[in-house]
């Protein structure tokens, strides 16, 4: 059967591993032509040779504001139009306490998670509602709603991204472009590779997270429901 959404086009941010490689390769194999981003080319090349022709790169530090929104329009170009769908997923993820977190972290943080999407939505929102279709996906977290320690930044982060994702749900509502928030647990990713959480109190083993796959499922569902559904937030965890 084709799939709905096969012959349309999809930026997805984060995409040269962990839940942006898992959604850029569902994308794909649904026929998705895909513009993958993140800050490192070699393995951004590597990671879209993987997924075949339907995949291709465009490196960007997201924390380079004025780098962000030359890739949005480098991209649109490209395309000839706004992409159909676009999917925030890059993230940085620090572990520290408010005490030892710097402002450069805290800033770094803020870029990333919130203000590149903000760049990107801002860039890409204008065609979707002249067209009258398009889909924004985020990518949040358990933390959007939960406080943890030593989540100050990621947590404000991540609240400000779903409280930003809220408003442009409102602001869409009825234009045809749809917002959906995906916010995952723990997920088997390289972003704990810092924290080790199979060796350290307080956190799930490895085996007991997600994997990148469940989410880009729950992602590819999102974006293949009929067009007169908005799937407003999808919220997933270990059973
Ligand atoms: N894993 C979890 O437990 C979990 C749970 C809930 C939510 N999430 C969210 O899911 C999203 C993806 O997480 P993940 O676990 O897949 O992370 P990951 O494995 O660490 O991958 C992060 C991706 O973002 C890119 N990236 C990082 N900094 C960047 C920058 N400055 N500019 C451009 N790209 C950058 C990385 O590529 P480069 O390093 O080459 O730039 C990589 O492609 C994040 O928003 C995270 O908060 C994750």
């Amino acid at each position: 059967m084709t799939s709905p959404i096969a012959g349309r086009t999809a930026v997805v941010t984060g995409a040269s591993r962990g839940i942006g490689f898992a959604v850029s390769a569902a994308l794909t194999a649904a026929g998705v032509r895909t513009w993958m981003i993140a800050r490192r080319p070699d393995a951004l090349h590597e990671a879209a040779r993987r997924l075949g022709s339907n995949a291709f790169t465009r490196p960007c530090d997201l924390t380079d504001g004025e780098a962000v929104s030359r890739a949005a329009s480098e991209i649109e170009d490209a395309l000839g139009a706004a992409p159909d769908m676009l999917v925030n997923n890059a993230g940085l993820f620090p572990l520290v306490s408010i005490e030892a977190t710097s402002p450069e972290l805290f800033s770094d943080t803020m870029q990333v998670n919130v203000i590149a999407p903000f760049r990107l939505v801002r860039a890409f929102v204008g065609g979707m509602r002249a067209r009258g279709h398009g889909h924004i996906v985020t990518i949040g977290s358990v933390a959007d709603r939960h406080a943890f320690p030593e989540n100050g930044a990621y947590a404000a982060s991540k609240t400000a991204q779903r409280a930003f994702h809220e408003v442009l749900r409102q602001e869409l509502r009825g234009s045809g472009v749809r917002a959906s928030l995906i916010s995952p647990g723990p997920t088997d990713t390289q972003i704990w590779d810092p924290v080790d959480p199979d060796n350290r109190e307080g956190f799930p083993p490895r085996s007991l997270m997600l994997r990148d796959t469940d989410v880009a499922d729950a992602v590819l569902w999102a974006v293949t429901r009929p067009v007169h559904v908005n799937v407003d937030e999808l919220r997933l965890g270990h059973s």
